[in-house]
């Protein structure tokens, strides 16, 4: 619905009137196809193919290896190719804004950046080369050449369709109706006649953008038999200019009304455009650049969303809306919500909204906090006047509106009532807080929740309208803030929002070099292009739902448990099978083999049968002949639950609920060296500490997605599927259908993302269309709605962790005991696994000499969480780095201070007696500090949070030591089949899968190296069970060890069979040579283990090292933050590919980011996950970069354990991105201070704006008055 920007696309329109073309990015998920006539749409198959020519932008994309899964890319393609045909010469910051709608949620941004900036032109290049002469990389590799892309060259753009320009000049508008089975589309052309027609349907909606009414019909399934569009309508375009100010047509898109607006700002007097710049500022942030293409002025009011970011700006401005009904009406904006609401109802439609210039003395300011800085919904936002008399401090007026603090705009009334007359000084500004406090409340249930957070805004946002109203009296009648507080006024000041003023830079990315005596074309170690990058930029590239359909194939929609924990009655299906083009209905009883899978020792039910246990458990699904009808099949059959009284059957949703009943999977684990309780003992020092870390929602781009074909003979099936663990889910199919492995293939070409979320969840899934297929006969495909993925398939596990631990003087930590509990939700699924990587990791870069770590599985009433990205270790090294973090809190020291005494020097063990080298952990670390610049940097930042009252910027260094391979030696193994065809073309098959990490580009390179021959003859077509069996799951950052061996082995055995050949012939090409060679080769990995009796073990084949320190700046009265800079240095060997290598440091610190610093699961307290899509469940986007971002690859390490010397890197660097979050928790920690308080304090995980915010304990957070627990129900829970 608008949020991630995927589905991007260019719409060109010809206006005959003024004869000119006008090209707009939108979102092709919500653009009704009706409004489409006379407009041209490109799609990035319209501008450029592999086969014919590529686009200079789909290159630079490609070539910056800014496309890894690629699902995201051609919405980024068209993004940056809509702004380059507006601005062929875009500056770095209209890029950003640009690609500010478009979620990645691989590649960190930074490459895709990259490639776009190359368009930047001759100021760029310029600033680049300065920038690289300031680094030390000379001799180092580019990841890519500028000098080797296309020329880009605006004149050879496709032009626009000249028949539609005919049509569009010859047809005299006539009012268009498009007749569908089930909705009318009116579009008249004029005034009069949209007015009688609103008239004769005045429930039909207005449709413009369509970015409000297209979410209520998707999303909430709300239909609308008649719709009327006005976008051809012209007065409703029109902007006149008045001697008092300016009417704007209603349905001009947010993005005209930005340029009239920024015109406006430029021509006019500064006195004069007061509501027209803070109405620009909350203009930059709504939505993304695609919603503002199309979103109206007119939708945005008359939508009267409760946080709307224009209404409250347009209230306090003074703004008068025109609504025409039965005759005009000129409605006061101050009665935005209750006018717009109204409208709706009465049938009527806003024309225009006028906007009143102000006037001398007056001014208006407009305040949004949100949980991201660009493309997210405000939590709370405001628009403030205030109008001075003559030359004095007195209020003549005052107005203050809010978004976000109740069903629809609020106006703060009777406080602005209050402080009229009255000087605007201190004194008066106190007694506000506490009117407003009083005026704006909410109660603690409230929707949305976060009270206490959004009520603390509602001052903060009124603290700074004071602070910037302070400058303006100094500045006009020379009046100095009187403060009675003793802190000096300049600590006050008003620092620019990091939005307005920060500028992304350029960062440093090298690759490593490789020996002065390799081959040309060997291309290991060189950074090369992913090998599908360029099919992913042309939208070539073919993932699961591209398959084309057969004929009489059936789609497949979930039927999931509304309850969490019920007896389960019955399932009617019987009005669901009635419906139109609906075919069949499966449930548990249809299952002819096993009903369960079983993992770990645990069963999981595939489709729950007499009994749910969360909500959003799958009990049936519903095949029909279309997606829409399958979803309407599903929404019709009736689940029957009984609730049973409380005494029988328990909801146990969070881990706490969990510890109490006892409610946990077996086993339990537990690890211990030295004596913990003798340790406590002769400590100097002890702490004990609590934190939570919430869970992750994987958000790969591409869903869910399968498809089974049933061939028709011999109870054969073939499987498509975007699944990291393709033999998992033929496994698991088989014993579904009861039939042998032999009669599955499962077939993965390409995943749009993985992230560990396509391991389990997607077997049991491709277990149930199986099903679907077996029973019908017919080919089933089962693609899942973001929503409904969300709901069903899990995420990272949330923690709770107690800890203590027992410290000397002087910084040594001689003790730690450490408690997990993880969510595991209603089945077993990885969770035991993950507990275990938990404490294998508990130790993370330090040598602890009494070290204890328990870890359980906590079973409750969710849905159950699942493999993810680092498998645990994210959250096992959060406490650990909490834990250090305090202990330096204690001391009065910084945290690095306490992680350097405490790190692993020399010859070491692990606490599972594993002997390993530090020296390249301590290498990383002292490089990091270096290049960093660390200390001088800790110096800078305490002078500016002495300088600051309330931003403040903290900085961290975190260290990383990441075990490497499966610990159960048997997932170590891996297969690959290498074919050389008579005409010398390789064609190379493995067990590894393709999700982004380009193990494909890997893999061709390492066959290249071994068979001595260019890339270019070796081709991967896909992962497939029949081609490899048994294979191993992509995971663990192993995949690419386990599978270069394979290849390398494969490679090998042909070469030794040609070796003859070749002697006898040694003038001889690689095409003479060849002839049939087809060999299979098994390759074994590493012999690991873990014996979690004895406690001990070498789990591991080796550790991935690294560092990284990050800074930021915090708001500490919103609790918004941007990280300024960060550097990472990275031990991964000797890299294969650093292009993609570093592709991967990027986007897992960026999904780390996201983990430790804004994503957040929310639950209703029956059990309901809330966010189930991209508007509420907030990934990084391309704001979220740090502003400057180095990578740093450890130079002469090298690794005997992997292929080639390289390191697994996939999975380690996402805990890296906890160094933004411990430099928000220290510039916390000095904002604590100047409100006197110090020392260790409880920070969880996320901290996002809300728990940062709250943190500051600013006076403002104090003067909110908190609820008593228990007292009230609260709108989320924390589980
Ligand atoms: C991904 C996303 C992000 C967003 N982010 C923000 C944000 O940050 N801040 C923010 O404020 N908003 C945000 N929005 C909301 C968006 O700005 C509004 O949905 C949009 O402005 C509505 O305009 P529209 O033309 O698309 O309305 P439509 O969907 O076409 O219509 C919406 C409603 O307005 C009525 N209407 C439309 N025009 C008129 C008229 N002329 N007279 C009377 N009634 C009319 C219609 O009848 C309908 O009920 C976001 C939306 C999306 C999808
Ligand atoms: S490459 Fe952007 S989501 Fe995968």
């Amino acid at each position: 619905g608008g949020g991630c920007g995927a589905c991007t696309v260019m719409v060109s329109r010809y206006n005959p009137r003024e004869k000119t073309i006008s090209h707009f990015s939108a979102n092709a998920c919500l653009l009704p196809v009706c409004q489409l006539h006379l407009a041209a749409v490109t799609t990035t198959e319209g501008i450029g193919s592999t086969e014919t020519r590529i686009h200079p932008v789909q290159e630079r994309i490609a070539k910056a290896n800014g496309s890894q899964c690629g699902f995201c890319t051609p919405g980024m393609v068209m993004s940056l190719y809509a702004l380059l045909r507006n601005q062929p010469q875009p500056s770095l910051e209209d890029i950003v804004e640009a690609l500010g709608g478009n979620l990645c949620r691989c590649t960190g941004y930074r490459p895709i950046v990259d490639g776009c900036k190359t368009f930047c032109g001759v100021r760029m290049s310029v600033m680049r080369h300065l920038e690289s002469l300031l680094v030390d990389n000379a001799g180092v590799p580019e990841l890519f050449h500028e000098g080797d892309l296309l020329p880009q060259d605006p004149t050879q753009e496709l032009i626009f369709p000249p028949e539609l320009m005919l049509m569009a000049e010859s047809q005299r508008p006539l009012t268009q109706t498009f007749c569908g089975e089930r909705i009318t589309w009116v579009s008249p052309v004029t005034l009069r006649e949209l007015v009688e027609l609103k008239a004769k349907h005045p429930k039909a909606p207005l449709v413009l953008g369509n970015t409000g009414v297209g979410l209520e019909m998707k999303f909430k399934g709300i239909l609308h038999p008649v719709i009327i569009s006005p976008t051809r309508v012209p007065e409703l375009y029109e902007v006149n200019k008045t001697p008092d100010g300016v009417w704007v047509g209603a349905a001009c898109s947010l993005t005209s009304l930005k340029t009239l607006v920024e015109k406006l700002v430029r021509e006019l007097h500064e006195d004069q455009v007061e509501t027209f710049s803070a109405l620009l500022q909350q203009l930059r942030s709504l939505g993304g650049q695609q919603i503002r293409n199309v979103a109206s002025l007119g939708g945005n009011i008359a939508s009267a969303a409760p946080n709307s970011d224009l209404n409250p700006v347009l209230a306090a401005g003074r703004c008068i809306l025109s609504v025409i009904s039965k005759g005009e009406q000129v409605f006061n904006f101050t009665h935005t919500s209750q006018g717009s609401s109204h409208m709706s109802t009465m049938g009527s439609v806003e024309v225009k909204r006028f906007s009143v210039f102000s006037s001398s003395g007056e001014f208006v300011r407009a305040f949004r906090q949100a949980p991201r800085k660009a493309n997210a919904l405000a939590t709370v936002t405001s628009g403030m006047r205030v109008r001075f008399a003559q030359g004095t401090d007195a209020v003549e007026d005052l107005a203050i509106f809010y978004g976000g603090v109740g069903p629809c705009t609020v106006g703060a009334t009777k406080t602005c009532r209050e402080v009229i007359g009255r000087r605007w000084n201190e004194e008066t500004l106190n007694e506000a807080y506490r009117l407003l406090l009083d005026e704006i409340s909410l109660p603690p249930s409230a929707p949305g929740g976060k009270v206490e957070f959004r009520r603390s805004l509602t001052l903060s946002f009124l603290f700074k309208f004071n602070l910037q109203m302070l400058q303006k009296l100094n500045e006009m009648v020379g009046l100095t803030s009187r403060s009675s507080r003793s802190e000096p006024s300049w600590r006050w000041q008003v620092r620019p929002d990091c939005s307005d003023k920060r500028r992304l830079t350029f960062g440093t990315c090298r690759s490593q070099e490789v020996s002065q005596g390799q081959r040309g074309d060997d291309l290991v170690g060189r950074p090369v292009m992913h090998r599908s990058a360029l099919s992913q930029a042309t939208g070539e590239a073919v993932y699961c739902d591209d398959i084309a359909g057969s004929q009489g194939e059936l789609f497949l929609a979930l039927v999931t448990s509304t309850r969490a924990h019920a007896k389960l009655i019955k399932i009617d299906d019987g009005e669901a099978l009635k419906l139109p083009g609906v075919v069949d209905a499966v449930t548990a009883k249809d299952i002819p083999g096993k009903k369960f899978r079983t993992f770990t020792g645990i069963d999981e039910e595939l489709l729950a049968e007499n009994e749910v246990t969360c909500v959003g458990q799958m009990v049936g699904a519903v095949v029909a002949d279309t997606r829409q009808h399958a979803k309407q099949g599903a929404a019709a059959v009736k689940v029957v639950y009984e609730d049973l009284p409380d005494r029988c059957v328990l909801v146990l949703l969070t881990s706490q609920e969990a510890i109490e009943k006892k409610s946990f999977f077996k086993p339990q684990r537990e690890i211990e060296r030295g004596n913990v309780t003798e340790g406590f003992r002769k400590a100097d020092q002890m702490l004990e500490g609590e934190i939570r870390i919430g869970g992750q929602e994987h958000f790969y781009m591409e869903t869910q997605s399968m498809l089974v074909v049933p061939s028709g003979e011999e109870k054969e099936l073939k499987v498509y599927l975007s699944c990291q663990h393709p033999t998992y889910a033929q496994e698991s199919i088989a014993e579904t259908l009861g039939i042998p492995s032999n009669r599955v293939s499962c077939h993965v070409k390409r995943m749009g993302g993985a992230f560990g979320g396509k391991v389990t969840k997607t077997s049991i899934l491709a277990s149930i269309t199986a099903l679907a297929a077996w029973k019908t006969g017919q080919a089933v495909r089962c693609v899942l709605e973001r929503g409904d993925d969300m709901l069903i398939t899990g995420a990272r596990h949330p923690v709770l962790a107690n800890y203590k631990v027992g410290f000397m003087n002087d910084g040594r930590i001689i003790a730690a005991d450490i408690q997990y509990f993880t969510n595991a939700g209603n089945t077993g699924d990885e969770s035991i696994l993950v507990i275990e990587k938990i404490l294998l990791h508990i130790d993370n870069a330090y040598s602890v000499p009494n070290l204890r770590g328990r870890a359980t599985a906590c079973k409750t009433n969710l849905p159950s969480n699942t493999a993810f990205r680092g498998f645990g270790v994210p959250q096992s090294m959060l406490v650990v780095e909490s834990v250090i973090n305090d202990v330096a809190m204690k001391l009065g020291c910084t945290a690095e201070e306490i992680r350097e005494k405490n790190m692993y020097k020399g010859p070491s063990i692990t606490h599972y007696k594993l002997q390993f080298d530090p020296e390249n952990l301590l290498r990383c670390w002292d490089e990091c500090l270096q290049k960093a610049d660390y200390h001088s940097r800790r110096t800078t930042i305490a002078q500016f949070n002495q300088s600051n009252r309330f931003k403040k910027r903290g900085i961290a260094v975190i260290p990383i030591k990441y075990g490497i391979a499966f610990a159960e030696c048997f997932l170590n193994q891996a297969a690959a089949l290498v074919h050389i065809y008579k005409d010398g073309s390789v064609l190379v098959s493995h067990g590894g899968a393709e999700m982004g990490q380009g193990i494909h580009t890997k893999m061709q390179q390492v066959a290249s190296r071994e068979l001595r021959i260019p890339v270019s003859l070796i081709h991967i077509s896909e992962t497939s069970t029949n081609v490899v069996p048994n294979t191993c799951p992509s995971a663990a950052s192993f995949g690419t060890d386990a599978n270069g061996m394979a290849v390398k082995m494969a490679c090998e055995t042909l070469l030794q069979r040609l070796e003859p050949v070749i002697r006898e012939d040694p003038k001889g090409t690689w095409q003479s040579w060849v002839s049939w060679p087809n060999v299979v080769s098994l390759c074994r990995g590493p012999d690991t283990y873990m014996d979690w009796k004895k406690q001990e073990g070498q789990p591991y084949a080796y550790f991935t090292y690294g560092t990284c320190c990050s800074e930021v700046e915090v708001d500490c009265l919103t609790g918004d933050y941007q990280t300024l800079r960060t550097d990472i240095v990275m031990d991964i060997g000797r890299s294969i590919n650093p292009s993609i290598d570093i592709g991967q440091i990027e986007g897992a610190f960026m999904q780390g980011l996201g983990l430790y610093t804004m994503e957040e699961r929310k639950f209703s307290p029956s059990g309901m996950l809330y966010p189930r899509g991209p508007a509420q469940y907030k990934i990084p986007a391309v704001c979220d970069m740090p502003l400057k971002f180095n990578v740093y690859l450890l130079a002469g390490s090298s690794n005997l354990h992997a292929i080639y010397s390289s390191k697994g890197i996939g999975e380690p660097v996402l805990f890296l991105g906890s160094s933004v979050f411990f430099a928000i928790k220290d510039a916390v920690a000095a904002a604590r201070k100047d409100v006197g308080l110090g020392g260790p304090f409880k920070l969880d995980s996320p901290a996002c704006p809300e728990e940062t915010c709250l943190a500051c304990a600013s006076c403002f957070v104090q003067m909110v008055p908190v609820p008593k627990p228990g007292s009230f129900q609260p709108w989320a829970i924390d589980v």
